[in-house]
């Protein structure tokens, strides 16, 4: 039980007309603070305030959420003001959860304009611009934040339902769950138990073998797997194999398919993944084409395919001609994070994860961003103790994929901030030379750079993410390479059309767009700025 649902943010951001809606798909009740202090006093706020002063509005307001904190599923419309309040805020944390609609202040202007003269503290000019960037900061504490500036705000409710949702998912000791609504929906698992408990949640069906195939490097994760299946009853077989970027080829396929065929596993059973982004892209090609197809777990064991490769479906092997060049889009059939996978892992894949990490954060969501950057220690030292910034990661991918599953509308695009110039560098640096989120966080340097000159990232904002980025240790080799080179590769990136290659930038932290006008001067001055030699 979450208690009740309280909705905040700035004037116009569309409270009171998304609580009815959200009451009804929630089935609560939905009340209006604001509304209920009218009621009561038989006048309009603007003439309690004009006429008692905001002090005695004030009182009233709190008394109001005090007495509905005292009650359940209701869906609250709280003024704009009240969270500047501890009590209001201790009241309402202690009763439900929180929910910030984000509207852009043009959103909030439009809407407030209609409105015009009913909201006493915004007679000023310029007080609704104030409001707007002086309580963002209050209103980011909420525990959901959701996109307002839609026009339909039952879409804006069905948004917030699902996350709702994902929260009141059944919880067992910290353990969480991120449903991930593809076509055919899958969880992702998070949680000390997750492995041990793998073969509660997804199961061969009748007469199915399962068949692990596992990193070798990775061989105590791969026996814990093995013993829930074997204890369940099924039949089970382990193969390890090294897991380098030579499994994701021909040969590797053709090895992987003969473990397969040994392990006797047909479309009845399931094939499990042990292992990082490497197993996932190889392993699950393998499992997506074997007998065209059979259902795929995941285990990663790397930070970065617990947060990244694991989740959405995307397989595949590398030709000679390319990296990735033949894959698939297959949704797995379930994924288990435990911490007790991800030990192990060395310093500088801690530290790829991290990067991969940033830039859910960077690019959508400024919250998770000094999270991360708050925690970096703690999480770069031991990534098996970030769960809840893993799942964190693991929502935001989970909703990309979800409303973009074949990767077309530019959703899940938004999630290669960084990764045009990042790929680029992993490429001219000769692939292993980097490791994938190390290549990431300097691109990522590049494209806060790009979005200083050609979005509306403002320099300060930049300045300062760009302090944090640069201060990771990735190795300094990067440097010495190429622009030209660097830019030559940049062309070759998938998002490459006709009039250039699409960048996403960032108009803020947290706040991504994808763009076309970015010139190969622009990537120049960019990586002069991050500091290439
Ligand atoms: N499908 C996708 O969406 C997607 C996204 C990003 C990357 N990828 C792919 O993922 C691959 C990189 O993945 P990765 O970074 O997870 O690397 P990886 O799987 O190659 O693992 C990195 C190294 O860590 C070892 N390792 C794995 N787990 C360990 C553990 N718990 N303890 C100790 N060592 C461990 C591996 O043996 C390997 O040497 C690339 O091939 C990339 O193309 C795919
Ligand atoms: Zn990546």
């Amino acid at each position: 039980m979450l208690g009740n649902v309280y909705l905040c943010g700035p004037p116009g951001a569309g409270k009171s007309s998304v609580a009815p809606l959200l009451a009804a798909l929630w089935h609560g009740e939905a009340v209006d603070v604001d509304a209920l202090i009218e009621a009561a006093d038989g006048r309009p706020i603007a003439r309690i305030v004009e006429e008692d002063g905001e002090p005695a509005f004030r009182a009233r307001e709190r008394a109001t959420i005090a007495a509905l904190a005292q009650r359940e599923n209701l869906v609250v419309a709280l003024g704009a003001g009240a969270l500047e309040f501890a009590e209001n805020r201790r009241a309402v944390e202690a009763s439900g959860v929180t929910v910030f609609l984000d509207a852009s202040l043009e959103t909030c202007e439009r809407r407030t304009a209609r409105q015009n003269g009913t909201r006493p503290l915004l007679r000023e000019p310029g007080a609704l611009a104030r409001l707007h960037a002086a309580r963002r900061p209050r209103y980011l504490g909420a525990a959901i934040r959701v996109s307002a500036d839609d026009e339909w705000p039952q879409g804006v409710a069905l948004a917030i339902e699902a996350r709702l949702n994902d929260a009141r998912a059944p919880a067992r000791g910290g353990e969480r769950t991120v449903r991930v609504k593809t076509a055919k929906p899958y969880d992702v698992v998070i949680g000390e138990n997750a492995v041990r408990d793998i073969a509660e949640r997804v199961r061969p069906r009748a007469g199915g073998r399962v068949a692990v195939i596992a990193d070798e490097r990775v061989g105590a994760v791969a026996e814990i797997v093995e013993a829930a299946y074997a204890a369940a009853g099924f039949a089970v077989s382990v193969t390890r194999v090294r897991a380098d970027e030579a499994l994701k080829s021909m040969d590797g396929l053709a090895m992987l398919y003969g473990a397969l065929v040994e392990a006797r596993v047909d479309r009845r059973g399931i094939v499990v993944g042990v292992g990082g982004g490497t197993i996932g892209d190889a392993v699950g090609f393998a499992a997506a084409t074997f007998q065209r197809g059979v259902p795929y777990a995941g285990v990663p064991t790397t930070l970065l395919a617990a947060v990244d490769a694991a989740i959405g479906g995307k397989t595949a092997i590398n030709l000679p001609s390319g990296k990735n060049m033949v894959g698939t889009v297959t949704q797995p059939a379930h994924v288990a994070i435990a911490p007790e996978a991800l030990h192990g892992l060395d310093e500088r894949d801690k530290l790829s994860g991290y990067g991969e990490m940033l830039k859910y954060g960077l690019a959508l969501d400024a919250q998770l961003y000094r999270t991360m950057r708050e925690n970096e220690r703690a999480i770069v030292s031991d990534p098996a103790h970030a769960l809840d910034v893993i799942a964190r990661c693991v929502e935001l991918k989970a909703e990309s994929v979800a409303r973009d599953e074949e990767d077309r509308t530019g959703l899940r695009a938004l999630l290669n901030f960084g990764h045009t110039v990042g790929h680029a560098l992993e490429r001219v640096a000769g692939y292993g030379a980097l490791r994938h989120g190390e290549a990431v966080i300097v691109g990522m340097r590049a494209a806060l750079a790009i979005s200083a000159r050609c979005a509306a990232l403002d320099e300060r904002e930049r300045e300062d993410a760009d302090v944090h980025l640069a201060g990771l240790p990735v190795p300094e080799s990067w440097r010495d390479l190429d622009a030209e080179a660097i830019v030559a590769a940049t062309h070759s990136d998938k998002k490459r059309h006709a009039g250039g290659t699409q960048y996403v930038v960032l108009d803020a932290i947290g706040s991504s767009r994808l763009h076309d006008g970015v010139t190969d001067d622009d990537v120049r001055a960019a990586l002069r700025e991050i500091g290439l030699r």
